[in-house]
């Protein structure tokens, strides 16, 4: 079938789709992100749940949410539930976001007496975090030969597995310094003529990957660590997860331990045992130590 006619095909089903989103289909999906991921979103948010789940019913070829939805609920273990939560999910990311934090990271572990010092990045998405992260343990304590420092974890399994190529396109590396980008990245050229970058193996063996739902009432994970990053994503958290989070944290981090927040995201208010250091950065405060 020629593309036009695909693109119109789909355009078509689209709208079908977009008809039949329901006040009641589209409460039932916030309902069930929140309960699979805890991810609030509102009724405002219609056209984004929409466009993000349409796709979706397309490859389905299914004409209606009511069937998409009824898909979901009959089959608690559907494989279509990973995908759900894939296309719902916000992986805005970059190397050094927030680069304030890193130079925090370095000194601490510049100064850290723990012997292994290690780094859970628990909304890693397509990998540039804990790269980042990679990059700023091996410039202050050296490489490391006796196993990976950052736990890279993520509840989307489709950004997991960008994250794992360690392939980004040239431009994405931009902010970085030239030591940096030749010391880390190895560059080539697609077939179809596209720069890109892969990181080196000197920095890809830092990094475990592993999926991780942060609402998950078990987490199978290799604590205690010397810093949390838990960074623009306890903001799509409704208080009661995040204080649940924040309490969970608390108990994972060695002594003199480190949480590194968003710098939109705030807890100095809520009854929590951090305390706020500085820049988004909280330690444990002295009676929950
Ligand atoms: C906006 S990105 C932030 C990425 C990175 N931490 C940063 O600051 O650049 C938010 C990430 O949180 C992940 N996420 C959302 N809900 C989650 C959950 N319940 N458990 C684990 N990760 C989740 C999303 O898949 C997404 O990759």
């Amino acid at each position: 079938m020629p593309d036009t006619m695909n693109k119109s095909k789909a355009a078509l089903a689209d709208r079908h789709a977009q008809c039949n989103l329901t006040d009641t289909e589209l409460d039932k999906i916030i309902n069930l992100i929140y309960q699979r991921a805890g991810i609030v979103i509102t009724r405002q948010r219609r056209d984004m749940v929409y466009n993000r789940l349409a796709p979706r019913l397309r490859s389905l070829g299914i004409d209606s949410f009511r069937r998409y939805l009824t898909l979901l609920e009959s089959t608690p273990n559907h494989d279509e539930w990973q995908l759900f939560i894939n296309a719902l999910t916000t992986n805005l990311t970059s190397f050094f976001r927030e680069a304030y934090h890193f130079p925090i990271l370095a000194e601490h572990a510049r100064s850290s007496r723990s012997g292994g010092y290690n780094v859970w990045c628990t909304a890693a998405s397509t990998g540039e975090e804990p790269y980042s992260l990679a990059m700023t343990l091996d410039e202050v304590l050296g490489s490391n030969f006796t196993g990976p420092r950052i736990l890279a974890t993520d509840i989307d399994t489709h950004v997991l597995t960008k994250a794992k190529t360690g392939t980004y396109r040239l431009n994405d590396i931009n902010n970085l310094t030239q030591e940096q980008k030749k010391k880390y990245f190895l560059r080539k050229v697609t077939a179809d003529g596209q720069q890109q970058v892969k990181v080196r193996d000197i920095l890809q063996r830092d990094v475990h990957f592993q999926q991780l739902n942060l609402i998950a009432e078990k987490w199978e994970i290799p604590a205690p660590f010397d810093a949390i990053f838990c960074r623009n994503v306890m903001i799509y958290f409704d208080k009661v997860n995040q204080k649940r989070l924040l309490n969970r944290f608390a108990k994972l981090l060695k002594p003199g331990g480190l949480l590194f927040v968003g710098h939109s995201e705030h807890f100095n208010n809520m009854d929590s045992p951090f305390r706020l250091q500085g820049q988004s950065v909280y330690y444990l405060a002295k009676d929950k130590v």
